[in-house]
């Protein structure tokens, strides 16, 4: 320290100015509880001892993170830019001194001191008063981590000892106030951690293999997928259109040691019979017409993988028991041909008709009901399980806004409304809606008002809220559109086919398929009605 000789203080002196310092202790002392918020506890204590010890400008200096500067983290009396300009290294100026011997220092008069850098501007050049400075080191567990420093007014009645006592203490709080901040983050960054490997569980339970759902009944689907990937049982996927029998299909094959090899998928209603039999078990040279070469079917190919049959309730008598002997003997011979081949292929079939009910009517053998059946797994539709529903908009509104380099949010009520919603075309719909809503818009959020009209009207059984808040942060009164009143029954089909396509993501073969009209049908009325695919 450079001056500790000062004149002593007159007794009444001392103990106003001990009492001033146990009021300053009590006020820091107080802010204790506000060490989780470093930056503003520490300008509070620089202020407490403006206020109650009347020094002039105080400054805290702490090594910052790359351990080689100290740099000012708080202060008291120096604007914004003149703590910007309080960067020095370790062993620069008074600051220097002070932290790298880790003892006090005190500089009776700056403006006479060579060590004194004045970086930060604050002090005036020429001055008529003498400033003095009182710089005292910040230990953490012993190690210099900082440098508290005042100025004060240099007076005759001034007591350095006394303040470098007084600061010295009062260093050792701020120590205390980091290393209280310094637990209370890493306590924050390690919940930080969980919270982020409790979501990322969360996320593979309800997100796996691509495949979203948080109910009991696709908690269920995804347990039967892993149970069945391993082995090469047959499975049967039964649900309605849309509701990701094909998705499931790929993740039992991705799921199975068979993943390297092909998955070959096959729709059993897209074929007449002949050629569908070509397509599936392959032909000899002249087998046919036109059978110009030999082919190999797609059993042949799906060989050490899997094969998708979809569906299977379409598939005619004749080539039901030709898959049955591939089911009981991985056998069978190729159209025209008398070559018995041996395939090993894992058999997965879905559908979306009651085969119980074919059955029934003799459109499909029992054997290979029985046969195919081994192991169901069930695809509920969406409206059965609507707690998916918001976790399905949000995934797929966050993947048609990454696609579309768009930043699209969704009201309250548009969700509410949706989760609502019957979803005929179960999640094809849903992703349909949201990716032709995300191109189509023109605002950033999606309302109610905003939805397809078949999605509104009375049909759909749903009436449209009149207020809309928008998630998650402001509201927005927005007026819904006026219910339409009496239709003609033309205007009524127009709408349910027009619907059925939508829901269907155009494809006229399953729309045609849901409103129960043969493919000429539905080609006829997108003629009368006028209907086409939307060019986005
Ligand atoms: N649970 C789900 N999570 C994420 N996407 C899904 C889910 N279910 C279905 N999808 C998506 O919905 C669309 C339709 O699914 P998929 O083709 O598997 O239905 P499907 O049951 O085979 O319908 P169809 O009987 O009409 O052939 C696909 O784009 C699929 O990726
Ligand atoms: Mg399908």
């Amino acid at each position: 320290m450079k001056n500790t000789t000062t004149p002593s203080r007159p007794c009444t002196e001392t103990a106003t100015t001990a009492a001033l310092e146990v009021q300053a202790l009590y006020n820091i002392v107080n802010l204790i509880g506000s060490a989780v918020h470093l930056d503003t506890a520490l300008s509070s204590v620089l202020k407490v001892l403006h206020d109650t010890l009347r020094m002039e400008r105080a400054t805290l200096a702490l090594l910052d993170e790359s351990g080689r500067h100290l740099t000012i983290r708080a202060s008291y009396g120096l604007s914004v830019e003149e703590e910007q300009r309080g960067v020095y290294g370790l062993k620069e100026g008074i600051y220097g001194q002070v932290f790298t011997t880790a003892s006090p220092f005190v500089v009776p008069d700056v403006h006479s001191e060579p060590l004194f850098l004045n970086r930060t501007g604050a002090r005036p050049k020429i001055s008529k008063t003498t400033i003095s400075f009182i710089g005292v080191p910040v230990l953490l567990s012993g190690v210099p981590v900082g440098v508290l420093s005042v100025d004060r007014l240099f007076g005759a009645d001034i007591s350095f000892e006394e303040d470098v006592r007084f600061l010295t203490v009062l260093a050792t709080l701020i120590a205390q106030f980091l290393s209280l901040n310094r637990a209370i983050r890493q306590d924050r960054e390690q919940l930080v951690q969980e919270n982020l490997s409790l979501k990322e569980k969360l996320h593979g339970r309800y997100h796996r293999h691509q495949i979203i759902g948080q109910s009991k009944t696709m908690q269920e689907v995804f347990w039967s997928i892993e149970r069945v990937a391993p082995s090469s049982a047959t499975v049967l996927l039964l649900g309605e259109s849309g509701t990701g029998k094909e998705l499931v299909a790929r993740a039992v094959h991705d799921a199975s040691p068979r993943k390297n090899d092909a998955f070959i998928k096959v729709n059993c209603a897209a074929l007449p019979e002949n050629f569908l039999e070509s397509e599936l078990f392959g032909h000899e040279k002249g087998a046919f017409t036109g059978a110009v070469v030999a082919r190999i079917g797609r059993f042949e190919q799906a060989d050490r993988g899997t094969i998708f049959l979809d569906e299977i309730g379409e598939l005619p008598l004749l080539l039901q028991a030709k898959l049955l002997r591939v089911l009981q003997e991985q056998q069978f011979e190729r159209l025209g041909g008398s070559r018995t081949m041996t395939v090993d292929v894992r058999i997965i079939a879905a559908t979306n008709v009651s085969l119980e009910r074919a059955v029934a009517i003799g459109t499909f053998r029992n054997d290979l009901f029985y046969r195919l059946n081994v192991v169901p797994i069930n695809l509920p539709p969406l409206r059965n399980r609507r707690e998916d529903i918001p976790l399905l908009l949000d995934h797929f509104l966050r993947s048609s806004n990454k696609r579309n380099e768009k930043n699209m949010r969704m009201s309250r009520e548009f969700l509410d409304f949706l989760t609502d919603y019957q979803w005929p075309g179960n999640v094809r719909e849903l992703q349909n809606l949201i990716e032709r809503m995300v191109i189509l818009a023109n605002s950033e959020v999606l309302r109610v008002e905003d939805l397809p009209e078949y999605l509104l009207s009375p049909a759909s059984g749903r009436i449209p809220p009149a207020m809309e808040t928008v998630l998650p942060t402001s509201v927005a009164a927005v007026h819904a559109p006026a219910m339409s009143g009496r239709k003609s029954l033309r205007d009524l089909e127009r709408e349910q086919v027009e619907s059925a396509l939508v829901r269907n993501g155009w494809v006229q073969s399953r729309a045609a398929r849901e409103l129960g009209l043969t493919q000429r049908q539905m080609g006829y009325r997108m003629k009368k009605y006028d209907l086409h695919r939307p060019e986005y």
